[in-house]
């Protein structure tokens, strides 16, 4: 009998209640957004598990050089398809120790490697080696590609400026370990490295570069980077 008038009094309730709770429920549902904002700091506060070379590039990298490597701003060099063995050698460069400065001087990449170690320079270039390159889109006068294009696979003999293609082949797509690929590459980026390469302001390959540049006049220089960015790798 007890039984019975329990039940009897627990359904007259959860009649009453039940309105209630679904109130209740509507609240909960208005208040879903901040409730995923909470489980979702928390997971923030979890500790993390060291970051993929994929997740560095995609929030560290992206903003310069896209998340697949492939800049979009001629300033900043397509690392997409470079030769990994150069770009870890390029980081590791960037990276100024206790003892020394950084070999390549670029206050921005200095920055973004202080934190890497060299496993993630090595897994990185990995990454970027294996991207597909998406090259230069910019077109240029036809008479600068010619005079470019000349000197690519020629050199100039007059002055002793000898052909890049020697160097980093008749299709640009370099001599790994040591000889990046240029083809494709941004032409504002080349011609900026080769000024810095001229002037000494980088130099982090012995010499090499410098001694084929400082011989090469403005024009020149113009000429091979708007050359080298319609070559397809
Ligand atoms: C704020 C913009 C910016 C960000 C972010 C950035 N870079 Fe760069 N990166 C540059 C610029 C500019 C250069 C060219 C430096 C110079 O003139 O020598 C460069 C050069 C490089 C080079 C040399 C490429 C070559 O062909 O020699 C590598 C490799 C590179 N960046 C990798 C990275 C990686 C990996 C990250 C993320 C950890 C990163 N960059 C983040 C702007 C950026
Ligand atoms: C004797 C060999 C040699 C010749 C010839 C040569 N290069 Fe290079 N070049 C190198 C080496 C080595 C490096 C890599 C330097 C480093 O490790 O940082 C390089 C790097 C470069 C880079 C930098 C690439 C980047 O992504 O930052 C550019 C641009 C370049 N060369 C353009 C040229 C052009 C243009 C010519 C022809 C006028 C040329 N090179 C001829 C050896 C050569």
């Amino acid at each position: 009998m007890n039984i019975i008038k329990v039940i009897t009094v627990v359904i007259a309730v959860l009649t009453m209640v039940t309105p209630l709770l679904a109130e209740d429920t509507n609240t909960a549902d208005d208040n879903s957004n901040s409730e995923n904002t909470a489980v979702s700091s928390e997971a923030n506060t979890a500790p993390a598990a060291p970051a993929t070379a994929q997740e560095i590039a995609s929030g560290v990298c992206a903003g310069c050089h896209n998340a697949d490597g492939n800049s979009i701003i001629p300033a900043n060099p397509i690392l997409a398809g470079q030769h990994a063995e150069y770009l870890s050698k390029q980081l590791l460069d960037f990276k100024a120790t206790e003892n020394e400065p950084a070999k390549r001087n670029s206050p921005v990449m200095s920055a973004m490697v202080a934190t890497l170690s060299q496993d993630d320079m090595k897994k990185l270039s990995e990454y970027y080696a294996q991207q597909k390159m998406i090259p230069s889109q910019i077109e240029a006068e036809a008479k600068l590609l010619e005079t470019g294009k000349i000197l690519y696979h020629g050199g100039n003999i007059e002055n002793g400026v000898p052909a890049c293609a020697s160097c980093h082949g008749p299709k640009g797509a370099g001599i790994p370990p040591r000889y990046p690929a240029l083809a494709g590459q941004h032409a504002e980026y080349t011609h900026t490295q080769l000024s810095l390469f001229n002037t000494g302001d980088r130099a982090n390959d012995n010499g090499v570069m410098q001694k084929v540049i400082t011989r090469m006049s403005g024009s020149e220089k113009r000429a091979v980077s708007a050359y080298i960015a319609s070559m397809r790798p």
